[in-house]
């Protein structure tokens, strides 16, 4: 594993992705904010060793490395998902990269179903805290280089980020909604019981990635900050037919908000 994390750190690192601050990684329906990265470099998925081929479609699979936010950072445009079929290492490969490209701190979005009735669909619900129902990245040998046998979850999503972001998001009068995510593995989006049963257990969002990331960044000691998107509604009396389609139109009409407040937050840390 760590030979394929160095293998592609330096194969980057010749391609020009120095030092940069933060990663990011883009959600479906969520890849506008790459537009605002100024001096782009650019590399599709597909030339870069070990990483796997995103499948999915609105997930364009290019890894940009620029100037955002004031800072330099890599940004995912295309994640991968257990339900692709990859192993969970797979996965999370391009997150360990990011990593030992130098990131200081990582930030995600995610297009998410609401099952806390309160939310409306085009929320933007910072993460404070997961549930994992997918297979554990970290399942199997653990290499000590990369990180502990059994690492701590107490805080896997960073107060301060949170704190300050936050106020962005109040400054800005943008509505910000926070909440636990749930990790599912999909690739079936919920029957109405699932719902039901997903906040029973505590889950004001549902979705199908994020979490494996969040985990081995973790693992790594990288602080993390993440945003679901409210695409769809998981709730009695307001579940309707869903496409992914549908899934990916919400997600850029709030795909600004988020934007806003990731631009915003990557200066101050
Ligand atoms: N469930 C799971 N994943 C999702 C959903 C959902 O309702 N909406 C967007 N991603």
């Amino acid at each position: 594993m760590l030979e394929k994390i160095n293998e592609t750190t330096e194969f980057l690192k010749s391609a020009g992705f120095n030092g940069p601050q933060a990663g990011i990684v883009l959600g479906t329906g969520l890849g506008g904010l790459a537009a605002k990265i100024d001096n782009p470099l650019e590399v599709d998925y597909s030339e870069i060793p070990n990483f796997p081929v995103s499948t999915v479609e609105g997930h364009e699979g290019k890894l940009i490395y620029g100037d955002f936010g004031g800072k330099k950072v890599v940004a995912m445009k295309g994640r991968f998902h257990y339900y692709e079929g990859y192993g969970p290492e797979d996965v999370v490969l391009p997150i360990r990269v990011l990593k030992y490209l130098g990131i200081r701190h990582l930030f995600l979005s995610n297009a998410a179903g609401g099952v806390n009735p309160l939310f409306q669909i085009g929320d933007i619900m910072i993460i404070t805290d997961h549930i994992n129902l997918m297979p554990n990245p970290l399942t199997g040998k653990n290499d000590d280089r990369i990180g502990p046998r059994f690492p701590d979850m107490s805080e896997a999503y960073d107060r301060g980020l949170i704190e300050k972001a936050l106020l962005i998001a109040g400054k800005n009068g943008i509505r910000i909604r926070t909440g636990i995510y749930l990790a599912t593995t999909g690739p079936t989006f919920e029957t109405p019981a699932e719902y039901k049963y997903f906040r029973i257990i505590g889950a004001d969002s549902v979705g199908m990635s994020t979490v494996p990331e969040v985990i081995v960044a973790r693992h790594m000691g990288l602080p993390c900050f993440a945003v679901s998107i409210i695409t769809d509604l998981g709730v009695e009396g307001k579940i309707e037919y869903i496409t992914h389609e549908m899934v990916q139109r919400e997600a850029e009409k709030a795909e600004a908000g988020m934007t806003r407040i990731m631009t915003e937050l990557i200066a101050v840390t």
